[in-house]
């Protein structure tokens, strides 16, 4: 039987952790042909005996132009083009205002913001009609959570990006979607919380579910709601999706009531394309 993504070149950066790597995966199921890139080669090497053989790691920091060059000259090479950019990776970290050093803003900066662009820009190239951006957000880039103002900030530019290049891009037929997850338990998720002693009840209080949801279960990947909407902003079928928010559920099933209550919304970013 024919798969959704039979045939298709997809680039998930951040691809050997967290969202990332269940996304990398559920591609993978669903027939494509993915490049997962990261900073760290072992955790590469790690998670490829997992992901399969349609999957290629690529050791790649998307702060670092020339490691993106990198990572596109080996997939001009192999494949010729591309059809799905997940531009995924993120760090995130705290300081409240009167703690943010230099380092900080810099680190956040160099991943969220200059790695997205890169990562979008260097593809471009690579991209033809009926190509496909999905940016991770966040649902704090429309929030006030303490300690997170220049993460917050970075992720709201992301959907700021969302908008004015499904502009910039649509003469050339190539949707750009923002997908932001709710609160998961992946690594980054677990060192924030190790980090902040409390915050993990303060986050289940927001919750309709009243609980993080989970990428990992008994030991597999699970397929989570901002996997499945991160297929679904990437599916030909879903030409008048231009922003998809996923709200902060923290759970599968809620994440997916999420996704159909935004279509609505969705529908109305579509008339501006
Ligand atoms: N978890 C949540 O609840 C949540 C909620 C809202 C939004 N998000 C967003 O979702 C995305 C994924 O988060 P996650 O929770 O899955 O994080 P995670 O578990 O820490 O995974 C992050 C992945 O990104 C890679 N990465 C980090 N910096 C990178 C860089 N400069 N270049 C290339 N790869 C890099 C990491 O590998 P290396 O360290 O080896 O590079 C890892 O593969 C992020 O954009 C995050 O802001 C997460």
């Amino acid at each position: 039987m024919a798969k959704r993504f039979d045939g298709k070149v997809i680039v998930v950066t951040g691809g050997s952790d967290g969202i990332g790597l269940a996304s990398a995966q559920a591609f993978a199921q669903e027939g494509g042909t993915v490049y997962i890139c990261a900073r760290r080669k072992e955790r590469l090497d790690e998670v490829l005996d997992e992901l399969g053989s349609s999957v290629t790691a690529v050791q790649c920091d998307v702060g670092n132009p020339e490691d993106l060059d990198r990572l596109y000259a080996q997939i001009r090479q192999d494949q010729g083009r591309v059809d799905v950019v997940f531009a995924n990776a993120g760090v995130s970290e705290s300081a409240a205002l009167g703690e943010i050093d230099e380092a900080h803003v810099d680190r956040l900066l160099s991943t969220n913001i200059k790695g997205v662009i890169h990562t979008v820009q260097k593809a471009l190239p690579l991209m033809g009609r009926g190509a496909t951006v999905i940016i991770t957000g966040s649902g704090a880039g429309s929030s006030g959570f303490a300690g997170l103002s220049v993460y917050s900030a970075t992720k709201a530019a992301l959907r700021s990006f969302a908008r004015t290049w499904t502009t910039d891009l649509k003469d050339r037929g190539i949707r750009v979607n923002a997908v932001s997850p709710g609160m998961i338990k992946t690594p980054a998720m677990d060192r924030y919380l190790d980090n902040n002693p409390g915050t993990e009840a303060f986050f289940e209080q927001l919750i309709p579910m009243a609980r993080l949801g989970h990428w990992r279960l008994h030991g597999g990947l699970r397929p989570l709601g901002h996997a499945i909407a991160v297929l679904r902003a990437g599916s030909k079928g879903q030409k008048r999706l231009h922003l998809l928010a996923v709200s902060a559920t923290g759970s599968t099933s809620a994440d997916e009531s999420a996704i159909t209550l935004n279509q609505r919304g969705a529908k109305r970013w579509g008339r501006f394309a």
